[in-house]
């Protein structure tokens, strides 16, 4: 996560901007999660998660899920659900995450 490596390496320099509103932080990695959720995840999840009846309707996954969540995502649930573990790291997926809690 591109922002969030910027974000670390300002507050390791002591500026201010280490103060940036998280909420903006949150906004930016929902945005790249959004990205990715379009090329990878649409497809069988649909558009902005309306799931088309295909796959599990992720407006509907429980948000104190986390781990869950990852583990789905890596490792796959078979046969319906591929695994991402060679594709995606773990950034790509807190990203995809954020995107997640927005609800779409
Ligand atoms: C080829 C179709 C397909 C693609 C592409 C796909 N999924 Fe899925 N996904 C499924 C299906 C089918 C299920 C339901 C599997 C089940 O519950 O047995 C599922 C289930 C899930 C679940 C719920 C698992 C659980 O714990 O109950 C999550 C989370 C998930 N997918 C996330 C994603 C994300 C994020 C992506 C993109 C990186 C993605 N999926 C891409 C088909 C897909």
């Amino acid at each position: 996560m591109r922002s969030l490596i910027a974000y670390s390496l300002v507050c390791a320099s002591g500026f201010m901007a280490c103060l940036l509103p998280l909420t903006q932080l949150q906004a930016n990695d929902a945005a790249l999660g959004k990205e990715i959720y379009q090329d990878a995840c649409a497809a069988c999840h649909g558009r902005d998660m309306v799931s088309p009846g295909l796959a599990f309707d992720l407006r509907q996954f429980p948000l104190a899920e986390f781990e869950r969540f990852q583990n789905s995502v890596l490792n796959g649930k078979p046969p319906g659900m591929p695994a991402w573990r060679s594709q995606l790291s773990s950034e790509d997926i807190k990203a995809l995450w954020d995107y997640v809690k927005t609800r779409g």
